[in-house]
């Protein structure tokens, strides 16, 4: 019973529905996660029969995903399915909505545990909570009440603050999941696995041992259809505000004194409020901007836009772990390949201070090359170290040996989808990978010290690396970007 639900979706006849929430509502029945007690109710504005609402979801799992579609799996999501037609911008459709499921209670069909899923813009948040309350819908009386929203949460800290005092006037702090899909990849959940639980990772783990990190998430699409949505909104609030920021804490926060989800999400916010602010005189040598060539010809995107598609920076961490180790943080639409990864490079042997004068051995070889942990997040999920290791044969030469394990390349591995993970989360109340409001606040509040306009912005070719800039932006520190490393492309390490 308690984990028995009703998923309440507003948005339903949106993308984000068919492509990914009912794949995932499919999968987690076939993988036998799925209550029996489950039902969605899915709302939308536009006329449409229950037959041919769900031949929709049908046919946008089979064009927007790779899944295997399992026919019992359907069968049960499709019958536990009713589209419900609504303007969520009438209040008198509400007591429509209130009747329906009330009903659907009381006779038994329904579970009273109900999860409302907000799969629409932020500036209908408030208004949805607010009607739903006023006519009854969220009530004492449902075993539990969940919330999830997707973002944007606000476009800074102050209509984030707005946005979460509305919502805060029906739900509770607990009763908010506030989606952020990144958190629900595997590879990000295996970092905190990968610190927490190696022997030799962890005490490495600050300034000491560390040279730099590097975030990266870059993508082959375009803007697509939502240039509604990207134009006004732009690289750093799209996707580093959240992606990136969440990726960067859970690399570096400090460790958590329990699994506990508010410990974990203790340590978050700890480590976002010790990232340093730009100031108006650091600002543009830290942060660069890219617009991909094309963009402006894509369609409804303004022709004089000014909307940033890419971003690089560097940014600090001010606490004793981190203090001094730059990270450096990427994304962009339309580049050369896609590709997420957390990289973090060592420091030479030789400029670790307990190391260096001690040992002249460590000095020796001036070929060796820096120690370098990839964790890939996509699209190959997995891990590589490169250490150096004697050229055979040659006497005191190094050559790197690359180390490689691939997870998703494993026989019958099947990565669930973030949203696969996160549904169930919530189904079952786990906490941990959503953003509490003060992470979100702080996060905010780092990104808002970047006066945009001082920012500026570079144009880059379609398909390509991104604006040259980025790459002197590391060249500068006598660094380089590891995702951009040409040894995988069959070069050798003394060329690059
Ligand atoms: C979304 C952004 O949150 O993440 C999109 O709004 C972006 O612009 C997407 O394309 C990237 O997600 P993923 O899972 O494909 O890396």
């Amino acid at each position: 019973m308690e984990d028995s639900c009703t998923l309440i979706i507003f948005g339903g006849t949106g993308d984000l529905v068919k492509r990914k929430l009912v794949p995932a509502l499919h999968q987690l029945k076939y993988e036998g996660l799925m209550d029996e007690g489950f039902n969605l109710v899915s709302i939308g504005r536009r006329n449409k029969t229950q037959a041919e609402y769900k031949q929709d979801l049908f046919d946008g799992m089979v064009n927007y995903t790779k899944l295997l579609i399992h026919e019992e799996s359907w069968e049960f999501v499709k019958n536990r399915t009713t589209y419900f037609q609504m303007d969520f911008n009438k209040p008198e459709d509400y007591t429509l909505l209130r009747n329906f499921l009330n009903s659907k209670v009381d006779s038994g069909e329904y579970s009273p545990n109900f999860m409302f899923y907000l799969a629409v813009g932020p500036e209908n948040f408030g208004k949805i909570v607010n009607l739903m309350d006023q006519n009854g819908i969220v009530k004492d009386g449902n075993n539990w009440n969940r919330l999830i929203i997707e973002k944007p949460f606000g476009v800074d800290l102050d209509s984030a603050k707005t946005l979460n005092s509305e919502i805060r006037k029906v739900f509770k702090e607990d009763q908010i999941f506030r989606i952020d899909h990144y958190l629900g990849k595997e590879m990000i959940q295996n970092i905190t696995m990968l610190r927490f639980q190696n022997a030799i990772f962890e005490p490495l783990w600050s300034n000491k041992f560390i040279d730099n990190v590097q975030i990266v998430v870059s993508e082959l699409d375009g803007v697509g259809s939502r240039a509604g949505y990207y134009d006004s909104t732009g690289a750093l609030r799209d996707m580093v505000q959240n992606h990136l920021l969440q990726t960067l804490a859970i690399t570096a926060m400090d460790p958590p004194i329990s699994n506990d989800p508010d410990h974990i999400r203790d340590v978050k916010v700890k480590l976002m409020s010790e990232l340093v602010l730009y100031s108006d005189e650091t600002v543009a040598d830290n942060v660069l901007f890219g617009q991909y060539e094309s963009y402006k010809n894509e369609l409804n995107i303004p022709h004089d836009s000014k909307t940033e598609t890419f971003v690089a920076m560097k940014l600090y961490i001010d606490n004793e772990k981190w203090r001094g180790v730059p990270f450096y943080l990427m994304t962009g639409k339309k580049l050369e390949e896609k590709t997420a990864q957390v990289t973090i490079e060592f420091k030479f042997p030789k400029d670790i201070e307990e190391t260096c004068s001690t040992n002249e051995i460590f000095s020796l070889n001036q070929n060796s090359a820096a120690n370098v942990l990839e964790i890939k997040i996509q699209p190959r999920e997995g891990i590589s170290l490169r250490l150096n290791t004697k050229k055979p044969a040659v006497i005191n030469e190094t050559v790197v040996a690359e180390m490689e394990y691939c997870q998703s390349c494993q026989n019958n591995f099947n990565t669930p989808d973030a949203y696969e993970k996160l549904l169930l989360d919530v189904m079952k109340g786990d906490s941990t990978r959503f953003t509490r409001w003060d992470e979100l606040a702080l996060s905010w509040y780092f990104i808002d010290s970047i006066n945009k306009k001082l920012v500026p912005l570079y144009h880059y070719g379609d398909n390509s690396c991104g604006p040259t800039q980025a790459c002197i932006l590391l060249k500068k520190d006598d660094r380089k970007w590891w995702h951009l490393n040409k040894m995988k492309r069959g070069e050798t390490h003394e060329n690059l």
